[in-house]
């Protein structure tokens, strides 16, 4: 059958024809929302490179994740900005941190209502800005000592009510440290979101003026994965499955497309892509330009990341999506 008999268009004619036709869907569910917390503010304050997103006292995010809870997302992922780092990062393991305590009034206000996510790292803690402890040998940071206080994290953010951990900081072995220490704590109930394939990227800029977590030596490329690596980051997902992660993901995403793809093709775990604070930035920063419609970009985004196979997507589109898809 050949032209003018074939007519690909007549399922593009009308919105009702084309939503039939739809090969993929975004709901709110798919959505997890990333939310800053920060120790020692009294007001919320803006993020100048995130249009939108706040730094959070705990009564502010409470708020926002109200919202949040309503538009039906999926869940939340929190990050941490202590009041005081040091060389250890103390502050992510205290039961009393900023988010130990936005956990426990979260899970207080919403009780099972929704899925509470920890980021699990070292960078918003410690006064280096790295995601592990400094070692003195070859490389920057000690792979093995770090996977103790990820270990100590972890049962103090489950202490607090975190339903899922989610270690971002591309330690080897991270997985199981964490799942043997949730599990030898009483927490084998607590799942692992493994940040499993996360790249050395240029998109993290407007996270860390966020989570005011830059290195302040050096670069993070002895741990995270080469922008080239589709084989690393497969032998590396390969690696974190076997160590028990319940959930992998690939970040950011939509440089990294073809690595979602084949993740998901060759995994039957749930599949996250982070959309991260880079590709955020750069929509919006084009929208108030006038150079592109923010929310039909939004849209197509977030269509193209579940496309390549992703069945949750972290964004800070998450809340301004959700209202669209009601
Ligand atoms: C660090 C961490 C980063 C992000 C999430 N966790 C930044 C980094 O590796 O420097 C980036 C998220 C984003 O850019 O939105 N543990």
């Amino acid at each position: 059958m050949r032209f003018p008999a074939v007519r690909s268009r007549r399922w593009r004619r009308t919105e009702a024809l084309r939503r039939l036709a739809a090969e993929v869907d975004l709901l709110p569910r798919h959505l997890i929302a990333p939310l800053f917390v920060k120790e020692g503010i009294s007001e919320p304050l803006a993020i100048p490179s995130l249009p939108g997103q706040r730094q959070h006292t705990v009564e502010s995010l409470v708020a926002e994740v109200g919202e949040l809870v309503e538009l039906g997302v999926g869940g939340v992922i929190l990050f941490g900005i202590p009041a005081y780092k040091d060389a250890q990062g103390s502050g992510a393991w205290d039961d009393h941190g900023v988010v130990q305590r936005a956990l426990r009034a979260l899970r207080a206000e919403f009780d099972d209502r929704l899925v509470l996510i920890a980021d699990l790292c070292l960078c918003e803690y410690t006064d280096h800005g790295h995601c592990g402890l400094l070692a003195d040998g070859p490389e920057i940071v000690d792979n093995d000592r770090t996977l103790e206080v990820y270990g100590r994290i972890a049962t103090s953010q489950a202490r607090a009510g975190a339903d899922v951990i989610a270690p971002s900081g591309m330690m080897d072995g991270q997985v199981a440290a964490i799942r043997q220490a949730l599990d030898a704590a009483g927490f084998p109930h607590v799942a692992i979101l493994s940040y499993a394939a996360k790249f050395a990227s240029a998109f993290y800029g407007p996270f860390r003026e966020a989570a005011e977590s830059s290195p302040r030596f050096g670069d993070r490329r002895g741990y995270q994965l080469p922008p080239s690596g589709l084989r690393a980051a497969l032998r590396r997902v390969e690696q974190d499955v076997a160590e028990g992660a319940d959930a992998v993901m690939v970040k950011p995403a939509l440089p990294y497309l073809d690595v979602l793809r084949a993740v998901r093709e060759r995994f039957d775990l749930p599949t996250a892509a982070y959309c991260v604070s880079g590709e955020y930035a750069m929509v919006h920063a084009a929208a108030e330009r006038g150079w592109l419609d923010l929310a039909s970009a939004m849209r197509e985004v977030l269509v193209a990341i579940r496309r390549a196979g992703a069945d949750w997507i972290l964004t800070y589109f998450a809340k301004d999506a959700a209202k669209t898809l009601r």
